[in-house]
């Protein structure tokens, strides 16, 4: 059985791949810092014939781009790559292919490919620990009962954001296939909270309630609550650069500062409580949220740059210095849950750890979407955030998992 704290050799076998231990857990994955363009392609022989004929005609708003709800336009000319937009395309989006952002379909591959869900888990040795009156500390079972109280309605304010307020406004076919896939695994996440809220018989009403009774915990809601409630109202559209460049912030809100940040400081707590073999069925359940949440940011970070290449009038110095005063706020408001939820200091951690830890994240978060690096010379104090990205189904730390995931094989028609 492997441990947290055996030699990264003994797990995989590509160690020409960890040649910088400096990298941050989502780099461990498939990012794409830069802003990508996808090569024009050919359009197919088909969409070739049809390419005199005149583009699909929808019933766009004045302002915005199409819904996917528009009557159909019978006769029109076929979809063709250039067609496609992120924001404000009036093609129909009823048709994923062909693709022109093949990394949104990527994505949506690989994070499929990462099924997981959370009964799997062995919860046996957490329930026992937590029962046990000396299994653990005060200071611990608080990082426990507060994470699970911010997660547990921080991942549905992600997930609502999603479906109520994103979708309608990225204007892209394999985009929308993603976010779908994102929204699925925003439920498991909530789903993976009530299960450890339950196998542990905590007491639901505190966990739930925390995000308006905590305020360490009710602040990073607060926050993010306003830049998803004007996206949301159904009179909001895209298609003028201020609206579009509220879009482009509230992506950078949500995607950047609450999946990029916020979580950050709940996820290092928690995993290091299952480094030290406490807790090890929801340190894993968290492994396999962190890895998730870290495809969602990188997806985000490749829907503004991409937003940012095909709409270059929108990042202007002075938007610039909006994002970069909001990135910096949310990493004060985050250095101040961690000085709340650890006041003492406990697992050999302590706030000012974290601190250095959010600028470092920080720093690399604003380099990703173009912005400069905002603060000089921190490090990494947890490298071993990264390592634990690179969990495998067939190699997970504890080995409490062998599930492969099969459709139609386990079907019986008879
Ligand atoms: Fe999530
Ligand atoms: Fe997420």
């Amino acid at each position: 059985m492997l441990n947290w704290e055996d030699p990264l050799a003994n797990a995989r076998p590509a160690p020409a791949a960890r040649k910088q231990p400096a990298l941050l857990a989502d780099e461990a994955l498939q990012p794409s810092v830069q802003p990508r363009t996808p090569p024009p392609r050919e359009a197919s022989g088909q969409a070739q014939q049809n390419s005199t004929q005149p583009r699909p005609a929808t019933r766009a708003h004045a302002e915005g781009g199409a819904t996917g709800l528009e009557d159909l336009a019978l006769g029109a000319g076929r979809i063709r790559v250039d067609d496609k937009r992120i924001i404000n395309c009036h093609a129909d989006l009823n048709q994923l292919v062909p693709f022109k952002y093949d990394w949104a379909w990527q994505k949506y591959l690989d994070a499929c490919a990462n099924h997981w869900m959370p009964q799997e888990i062995n919860m046996n040795a957490d329930i026992a620990l937590w029962k046990d009156p000396n299994g653990l500390t005060d200071d611990e079972r608080t990082i426990i009962k507060r994470n699970l109280g911010f997660f547990s309605t921080a991942d549905s304010l992600v997930a609502n954001n999603l479906v109520l307020a994103v979708y309608r406004h990225i204007t892209n076919p394999e985009c929308r296939q993603y976010l779908l896939r994102q929204a699925f695994e925003e439920a498991l996440h909530t789903h993976a909270y009530q299960y450890v809220v339950e196998s542990l018989g905590l007491d639901e009403g505190e966990i739930f309630n925390m995000y308006r009774e905590v305020p360490s915990v009710a602040r990073k809601a607060e926050w993010a609550l306003p830049y998803t409630q004007y996206l949301a109202d159904p009179h909001f559209h895209t298609g003028t650069q201020e609206n579009d460049q509220k879009l482009l912030r509230e992506l950078v809100a949500f995607y950047i500062v609450f999946e990029g940040l916020f979580f950050y400081v709940g996820f290092v707590q928690v995993l290091s409580m299952g480094r030290r073999n406490k807790m090890t069925g929801t340190a894993e359940q968290f492994q396999y949220i962190l890895r998730d949440e870290s495809m969602h940011m990188n997806f985000g970070i490749d829907v503004i740059n991409q937003i940012k290449l095909e709409n270059p009038h929108l990042w202007t110095d002075d938007f610039k210095q909006e994002l970069i005063a909001m990135i910096r706020d949310a990493v004060q408001l985050e250095a101040e849950y961690a000085h709340e939820t650890m006041p003492r200091g406990v697992l050999g951690l302590n706030a000012a750890m974290f601190e250095e830890y959010l600028q470092f994240i920080a720093n690399r978060r604003c380099a990703q979407i173009g912005l400069p690096e905002q603060y000089a010379e921190v490090g990494n104090p947890f490298p071993w955030m990264s390592e634990v990205l690179d969990l495998k189904k067939e190699k997970n730390f504890f080995e409490t998992r062998v599930t492969e995931y099969q459709t139609g094989g386990a079907l019986n028609w008879d």
